[in-house]
């Protein structure tokens, strides 16, 4: 029997001590079939065991491809080089969110209502004074998510499209300016309001570099820099942060709550705090001559230090959202006439002598976009500490498109993996009398 639209393709059979079973395996529109094992446990007594879930496809998306082998991203079909180069991030963000690239009117539409929502409660500013000034932003990201719960109670309903549509919005709206507040607490500037007649990333560039004393210009290679920043980083299918948006909301949780559990997840340096790491990495290392020490440190099994933007779960190949982050980074440098960056120097010999090492030859162990992500918004003026914020509000899209797509799935139950427990076996209770 197939479910929804799952293509019944073949069967799997699994031999067992206790007989033989088979299992339905699906098709997908690309990618790997994947074997249909939900009643395994109920047919066999066997839970199947995958720490780390390299082989476990969690869910059904419509949402994002990637093949890691060939080093392709797509949303929704779109590849991510096309949509980097001509399209824009509202525009993305539509296409992740409704399946397709929105016409004319459904553009100015979308647009007006994300515009319309970028204002934060009033209530909400006062939230940033609780905080320390020397906070991590990461932590005031998590802090303001969960408390827009506390703000927008009439868009907190899961079972109802019009309150999660709402939802929705607010959140896609409201991240930059949030990221930039935290950004202004940090450094002890007064809050910029969002400005409307703004597109999204320059009004976003303005909140975070403007101050009330002095005329603000834009420049709109920056901010088309950033556009394509937050494109690259929206989506990246059931990654560790947007599993964890999924299975925050498979309890039924509200939206911002999802999401503020995507951004805790984010934030560590294997996933979204890597371009934080990666740029202190490069600093570090500080010289072109100590690459080759910091080459073998990363080589040494001993030594838990590792190339930080090197290397991705499922990238085998270069990671497509790299070239382009490569290709934005020396863009913003040309524009900002930053003609000898150290740091570029060295992210670009790095990359050289890496590529052609064995060891990392032999790993496939190729740049992410963290690699070149740094290095750009430093250029961009972000102190390293806001890189996972900006990646945090650019997939906030990603996350709400996610959990959206779970919410909708008439199939959708509460996600409850399952263990190969290897603790004690039962025991009396001791005493503590008797406990020597
Ligand atoms: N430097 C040196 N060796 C590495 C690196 C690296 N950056 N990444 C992986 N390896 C080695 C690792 O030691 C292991 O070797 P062995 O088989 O001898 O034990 C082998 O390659 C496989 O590594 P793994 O940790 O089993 O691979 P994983 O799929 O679990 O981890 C990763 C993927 C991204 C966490 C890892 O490559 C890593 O830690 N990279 C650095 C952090 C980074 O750049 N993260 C950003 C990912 S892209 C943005 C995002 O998606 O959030």
């Amino acid at each position: 029997m197939v479910d929804g639209d799952l293509k019944d393709k073949d069967k799997a059979t699994l031999k067992t001590p206790g007989g033989e079973y088979d299992f339905p395996v699906y098709g997908g529109s690309e990618g790997p079939d994947v074997i249909d094992i939900k009643s395994l446990y109920r047919e066999t007594g066997y839970f199947t065991y995958d720490p780390g879930y390299t082989s476990t496809a969690s869910c059904e998306s419509k949402i994002t491809f990637i093949d890691g082998d060939k080093g392709v991203l797509e949303y929704r079909g779109y590849p991510i080089e096309e949509l980097a180069e001509q399209g824009n991030f509202l525009e993305t963000c539509y296409l992740l969110l409704y399946g397709e690239l929105p016409n004319n009117a459904e553009y100015a539409s979308f647009v007006d209502s994300i515009t319309r929502h970028t204002m934060l409660h009033e209530q909400m500013s006062r939230f940033f004074t609780g905080f320390r000034r020397d906070a991590h932003p990461m932590a005031i990201m998590c802090g303001m998510a969960g408390a827009m719960s506390a703000f927008y109670h009439d868009s907190t309903d899961i079972t109802d499209p019009k309150q999660r549509m709402i939802a929705s919005y607010r959140m896609i709206a409201k991240m930059p300016t949030i990221a930039a507040m935290a950004y202004k607490y940090s450094i002890g500037q007064p809050f910029i309001y969002p400005q409307n007649d703004l597109d999204y990333s320059s009004n976003f560039l303005k909140m975070c570099f403007a101050i009330p004393c002095e005329e603000y210009v834009q420049n709109p290679v920056l901010a088309q820099a950033m556009d394509r920043i937050f494109i690259l980083h929206a989506d990246h299918e059931q990654n560790a942060s947007t599993s964890t948006v999924r299975l925050a909301g498979s309890s039924g949780a509200n939206p911002f709550a999802c999401i503020a559990a995507g951004i805790a997840c984010l934030w560590g340096p294997a996933h979204g705090g890597a371009n934080e790491a990666a740029l202190n990495m490069l600093g570090e290392i500080g010289t072109v001559e100590r690459i080759p020490e910091y080459i073998a440190r990363a080589k040494d099994k001993n030594d838990p230090f590792r190339l930080m933007g090197f290397g991705h779960r499922v990238y085998k190949n270069y990671d497509p959202r790299a070239r382009v982050m490569q290709k934005t980074c020396h863009e913003v440098l040309g524009e900002l006439g930053i003609s000898d960056d150290p740091l570029l120097d060295v992210a670009l010999e790095l990359e050289k002598i890496a590529l052609e090492d064995e060891y990392f030859i032999k790993k496939r162990l190729y740049p992410n976009i963290d690699f070149y992500s740094g290095i750009t918004l430093k250029a961009l003026g972000f102190p390293t500490t806001m890189f996972t914020v900006l990646f945090a509000l650019a997939r906030t899209v990603g996350w709400i498109a996610q959990w959206k797509e779970m919410i909708e799935d008439p199939r959708q139950r509460i996600g409850r993996p399952r263990q190969l427990y290897t603790g004690e076996p039962k025991r009396a209770y001791v005493a503590m009398k008797d406990r020597g």
